[in-house]
């Protein structure tokens, strides 16, 4: 049996996709310390050399590297030299994208479908896993994904976005059973609306909106208590339990007269 421990929760060294994001960035500068190194993915290197820079100077040592998480055996590969060269020892996989069906389009862009499916779903799952090989050969560590809160409902003018991410939350809860056995915590962060560049696109109310930098603070704080699933802010917690009693035609009626836009739609 494990010793129970106090000391707050201290991962040495912490790789990041989706870093050059809203939530990614806030939690790179939220982890960036004396002592503890940093991986830091995206696709913009302007972004990732800024990002670098503050968290070089609160400390942290930082590296930056540029993946299309498009190309999915790519990734792998880049994450396999991270894993043998930096073992780390907590992995977030915070990359995402979204669409909405462009209103009057009978279907969404099966190209962008595609997309999705990869960066949202089929790479972190191959990341995770890729993850969990190396982390269980040396005694555990912790694995964040990031779902959201759209995976509750099947949502009839972003199809991909909301079942892209409830396959990645049924991947985290089977996924995070699996490895406990080898001391590997598995975090599902399910967020509602955050202020970053992806809500800023919609068009129409964000209920409940957060702050990038609440946010990190809350997926930080989740992943330090290993927990399995982090749903915020809270409302999003009682409105799924209240929609799981409204009757299924009803459900079907709210949803298709839900008006959702996005400013570039394309
Ligand atoms: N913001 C919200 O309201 C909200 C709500 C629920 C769930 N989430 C989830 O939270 C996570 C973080 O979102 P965010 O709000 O921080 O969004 P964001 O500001 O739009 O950042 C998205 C990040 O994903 C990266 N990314 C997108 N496509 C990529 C690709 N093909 N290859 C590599 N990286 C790619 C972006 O890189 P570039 O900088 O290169 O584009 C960026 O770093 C996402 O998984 C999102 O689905 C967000």
């Amino acid at each position: 049996m494990k010793a129970e421990t106090t000391a707050p929760y201290a991962p040495r060294t912490i790789l990041i996709t989706g870093a050059s994001g809203g939530i990614g960035a806030e939690l790179a500068r939220t982890y960036a310390a004396p002592g503890r190194k940093l991986i830091l993915w995206g696709r913009n290197p302007q972004k990732l050399a800024d990002l670098a820079t503050q968290c070089c100077s609160l400390g942290a040592t930082v590296e930056t590297r540029e993946v299309d998480l498009c190309d999915g055996q790519a990734a792998l590969s880049a994450y396999r030299e991270d894993d043998a060269a930096s073992s780390p020892d907590l992995v977030i996989l915070g990359a995402g994208l979204s669409d909405i069906q462009t209103p009057g389009s009978t279907t969404e862009s099966p190209d962008k479908v595609l997309q999705l499916a990869q960066v949202n779903y089929s790479t972190p799952v191959a990341l995770a896993t890729a993850a969990a090989q190396g982390m269980a050969e040396r005694g555990g560590g912790r694995i964040a994904l990031f779902g959201s809160v759209a995976a509750f409902y099947e949502l009839p003018f972003a199809a991909s976005y909301s079942s892209s991410k409830a396959g990645l939350a049924f991947f985290a809860k089977a996924a995070g059973l699996g490895w406990r056995q080898h001391d590997i915590a598995v975090t599902l962060i399910a967020p509602g609306f955050v202020d970053t560049p992806m809500s800023q696109r919609l068009e129409g109310p964000r209920p409940f909106l957060v702050s990038a930098k609440k946010a990190a603070r809350l997926c930080a704080r989740a992943i330090a208590r290993r927990q399995a699933v982090c749903v915020f802010p809270w409302p999003f917690r009682v409105l799924e339990v209240l929609t799981r009693l409204v009757p299924q035609g009803l459900r079907e009626r709210i949803l298709l007269a839900l008006a959702v836009g996005q400013k570039d739609a394309r």
